[in-house]
């Protein structure tokens, strides 16, 4: 990309273009709402260098560019004048704490709104609940227009400024983040901005023939470019159709392939069109404005593509999150970014800084505790917490065990082959283990997308039931439900402490299980992403604090976890470093935050396990309070660990 001979000066000779024409366009906004206009002037030339820099970044060939930048400036202006006076006060209380959101006190939960609690409203009435766990972040499954039937659980909107009829109103969305924010829960909710379903205005647009529309999307009259590109692609959704592109008969005059990279009705956009990322950053904006805290960036990895590339994680993708960022800085600076990128972990950490997403899901962490799980070792878990947890001071980590995807064993090849483990023949043995065919299985888990063609395969399941606690409720007996809820409380238990967001999947706090009904269902049968996303039954949740019964245990036990982390605030931001236990099913970390120290060993096997004096010394665990668990330091100061059990000196 060419680059522009002193840009410094350019930027400022744009903002000195811009400003005069602003004002002359919000004349009226500018006379009844000055104080707004000083802000709004304030954040744009504190932050618009960086825009300017990005944006010419990625458009410098645009003959049109100026129009472009001009256009998104006054989406911007036009956006800041419609916030609400709230909001506006939480954006200057976010300025002057930028890192709340790595406080000890931080809890997330997800849900679907339908299947929790029918709708918006529905959720509203759930807020007593999330206060009884303890949440202060809440991620609303995509509820905006989709299509009817198969829309990949919402992640095909059709509109993001409406939401899907049956759940509410964009009203009742705005009500409920306010009520949320009164209760001390930040909502969440995704920006699907890789795609939009094949019903969207813009798809519309471009089905009728509108040639400006058209450019929205990456469409081809014939197969020639597509195969190139295919070349590279990696298949995302095989199960529903080969390659990355479908083929649309009423397109052009003799149909069009479109760029669909997971199902054929969710149509990749093209960012290579200012336009796209000036709309897009209006949908952003306008949720920002109904007081959404944090924008989950859905399939980040895929929103750029380039001939002769992979079109994963491309350096244009990084380039266009940051613009996004910048103007969230300029319009709605109390919103954070989320990064969904599921992929290797050297990609996964390039999407995280203050400038790009504040926050990303940890799906190593997530794959390897259920790898430590299977194996009942620790070594792959404990490599990446020492050399791959460490990032910007000034982000966090999502921690989750469960989401409402399938598991991917993400894990580093050569992270694994540093221990002579083959990655793709331990991947293979990881999946057999979780669909319960491998022998010592405890799990009960569905294969999800399973490609004949690489072998490649992902798992479905609760947390619970791979876990063991279905095989154990309908196969075996009270030793194996007892093991199968301390997998559960244990995994939970470094989520909660590792440093960072801990996010439960609502459902899993009380042993949810599967759910095989889904196979009944024609949108959903050939997606085994439905077996863990069962209706929310309510008299489960009722006996959450019956002592004696599964759910009691599993939430009483989480309960106790969630408590232990909001107690210390040595559990806050995101210090961590590993202890070698010198025992092969012992992980150990320890914490620091602000002059705290806390010890943390966790036991992946179903066998008691020792750990020495002399870690026990190195670590001076005895200069500490035994915050949790089972096991004992025994007379020789050493410690016995009990089955499966997590310990926490503090
Ligand atoms: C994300 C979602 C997943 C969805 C995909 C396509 O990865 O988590 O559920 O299928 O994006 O939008
Ligand atoms: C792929 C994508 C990931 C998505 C998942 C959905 O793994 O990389 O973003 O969540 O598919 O199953």
């Amino acid at each position: 990309m060419a680059i522009i001979p002193n840009i410094e000066l350019e930027t400022k000779l744009t903002l000195h273009r811009l400003l005069p024409r602003l004002e002359k366009t919000f004349e009226h906004s500018i006379s009844t709402d000055p104080t707004g206009w000083a802000e709004f002037q304030m954040r744009l030339k504190r932050h618009f260098p960086k825009l300017f820099n990005l944006y010419v970044e990625i458009y410098n060939e645009r003959y049109d560019l100026f129009f472009h930048l001009e256009d998104l400036v006054t989406s911007l202006a036009r956006s800041w004048f419609q916030r609400p006076t709230d909001l506006r006060a939480l954006d200057n209380a976010r300025e002057e704490n930028p890192l709340w959101f790595q406080s000890n006190q931080m809890l997330g939960g997800v849900c679907y709104v339908d299947l929790f609690a029918e709708n918006l409203e529905g959720v509203k009435s759930k807020i007593p609940y999330f206060k009884e766990l303890g949440l202060t972040y809440l991620h609303l499954m995509p509820l905006f227009k989709a299509p009817e039937g198969e829309n990949d659980g919402g992640y095909a909107v059709s509109s993001y400024r409406e939401v899907h009829p049956p759940l509410g109103t964009m009203e009742e969305l705005a009500s409920l983040a306010h009520e949320l924010r009164n209760a001390g829960i930040s909502l969440v909710v995704d920006l699907v901005f890789n795609h939009t379903s094949d019903e969207h205005l813009w798809a519309q647009g471009a089905k009728s023939g509108d040639d400006e529309f058209q450019d929205f999307y990456r469409i081809f009259p014939n197969r020639e470019m597509p195969n190139l590109y295919e070349q590279n692609l990696r298949e995302i959704f095989p199960d529903e159709h080969t390659g990355a592109f479908t083929f649309f008969p009423n397109l052009f005059k003799d149909g069009g392939w479109v760029w669909t990279t997971f199902h054929s009705y969710q149509w990749d956009l093209n960012y290579a069109n200012p336009a796209v990322f000036n709309r897009m950053a209006e949908e952003m904006l306008f949720l920002a404005n109904q007081g959404v805290e944090v924008i989950r960036l859905d399939a980040v990895a895929f929103i750029w593509k380039q001939f002769g590339t992979n079109c994963e994680n491309l350096p244009g993708a990084h380039v266009l999150i940051q613009a996004f960022n910048a103007v969230a800085r300029i319009a709605s600076p109390a919103l954070l970014f989320k990064s969904e990128a599921i992929v290797h972990p050297d990609d996964v950490v390039k999407y995280i800084s203050p400038e790009e997403c504040q926050l990303s899901y940890n799906p190593l962490l997530m794959a390897l505790l259920w790898n430590s799980l299977a194996t009942r070792k620790i070594k792959l878990l404990s490599q990446a917490l020492a050399t791959r947890f460490k990032i910007n001071p000034n982000t966090a980590w999502v921690n989750y065990v469960r989401v409402h995807d399938d598991i991917g064993w993400t894990f580093s090849d050569e992270d694994a082959a540093s221990f002579g483990i083959n990655g793709n023949d331990h991947r293979r043995f990881l999946n057999e283990f979780y669909r319960g065919r491998f022998e010592g299985s405890f799990s009960r888990g569905l294969p999800f997308q399973e490609n004949p063609k690489t072998g490649d395969c992902r798992i479905s399941g609760t947390c619970a039931s791979l876990a063991g606690l279905e095989k154990a409720l309908k196969e075996e007996g009270p030793n194996e439900v007892e093991l199968a809820i301390r997998r559960i409380h244990l995994i939970h238990g470094v989520i909660l402490t590792a440093g960072g967001i801990p996010l439960i999947y609502l459902g899993d706090e009380i042993g949810t299980l599967n759910d095989y009904t889904y196979l009944d269902d024609p949108a959903h049968e050939r997606d085994s992403r439905w077996v863990h996303r069962p209706k929310t039954d309510w008299n489960q949740y009722a006996k959450r604090n019956i002592q004696n019964t599964t759910e009691g245990r599993v939430y009483q036990g989480l309960k106790q976890l969630i408590e232990l982390r909001k107690q210390h605030t040595v559990f806050s931001g995101g210090e961590l470093e590993i202890i070698q236990t010198e025992n092969d099913h012992v992980l150990g970390f320890m914490r620091t935050y602000a002059g705290k120290r806390s010890v943390i060993f966790a036991n992946f096997s179903e066998a008691p396990q020792t750990l020495a004096f002399r870690i026990i010394e190195q670590t001076s665990v005895t200069s500490l309070r035994p915050l949790h668990g089972r096991s004992k330091l025994t007379n020789y100061r050493e410690l016995k660990l009990e089955p499966l059990d997590f310990v926490v000196f503090g």
